[in-house]
């Protein structure tokens, strides 16, 4: 058994499916949670299924891997969503309804703070852990020149707010932590795959290699900070 492991949440999805296989050729020991089984089969992966991310589910999850006593290196949450059969980005006023907004909510913002929650007591007493979160450069208020995609932006901003009283709390609660809000970059993924037409996209790998670089560096100071796959700071 390895005395450390790393925990990538939605490692199912491109860009966490990428985080845990750099994880694993770094040499390193991952849990993987996803609703369905990922295409990932390594003697140090260890995949926990989540089949609904119902609240219950996710908590249930995090009383298990609070029982663990492997140091914990870095925790990755990578879900969130754009769009899906019943919802899509909305490009005027007209277009807002509840049922979007709500999803949008639930997935980009209320999810991942199940989770951040859920996992106080693992995160207690642990003296280097790094969480980095998915969150999009779209949910920045500051650069907001564009408009429309109402919902998700407005999740993604929700998701920082989150974010923020969550480093807040933990600094006091669990210092070692720190955690990071990390836009990938325009990256090819079945959730930027139908509004990508044209544009330039980052590989899944490329974006993910650039957020372990940037969480192997990341200061335990109790600050929550918004990076780019640049590592360039985004505006809040
Ligand atoms: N791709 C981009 O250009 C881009 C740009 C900016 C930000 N992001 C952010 O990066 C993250 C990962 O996106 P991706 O590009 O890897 O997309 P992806 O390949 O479509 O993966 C989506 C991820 O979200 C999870 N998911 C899907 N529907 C969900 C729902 N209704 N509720 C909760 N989770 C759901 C999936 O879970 P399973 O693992 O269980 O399948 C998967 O982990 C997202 O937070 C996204 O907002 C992506």
């Amino acid at each position: 058994m390895a005395d450390a492991e790393n925990l990538v949440i939605g490692c199912g999805g491109a860009i966490g499916g990428a985080v845990a296989r750099q994880l694993l050729a770094e040499g390193e020991s991952v849990i993987g949670i996803s609703r369905h089984r990922p295409p990932l089969s390594h003697p140090r992966f260890e995949w926990l299924p989540c089949p609904s991310y119902a609240e219950i589910e996710v908590a249930s999850l995090c009383e298990t891997l609070s029982a663990r006593s492997e140091r914990l290196n870095r925790v990755v949450i990578a879900t969130g969503m754009l769009h899906d059969a019943q919802h899509r980005p909305e490009r005027r006023l007209e277009s807002v309804r509840e049922p979007s907004l709500m999803a949008l909510y639930r997935a980009n913002a209320v999810l991942p703070q199940l989770w951040l929650s859920g996992l106080l007591p693992r995160f207690v007493g642990q003296r280097h852990t790094t969480v980095a979160v998915l969150s999009a450069r779209v949910g920045s208020i500051e650069d907001n020149r564009l408009g429309g995609w109402y919902g998700y932006r407005a999740a993604k901003a929700a998701l920082n707010m989150l974010l923020q009283c969550t480093a807040i709390e933990l600094a006091r609660r669990a210092p070692g932590v720190k955690l990071i809000a990390y836009h990938p970059g325009t990256v090819i993924s079945p959730l930027s795959e139908p509004f990508a037409a044209g544009r330039q996209r980052l590989t899944p790998e490329f974006s993910a290699q650039r957020l372990l670089a940037l969480m192997a560096e990341a200061p335990r100071d109790g600050a929550l900070d918004f990076f780019d796959w640049n590592g360039a700071r985004v505006l809040w």
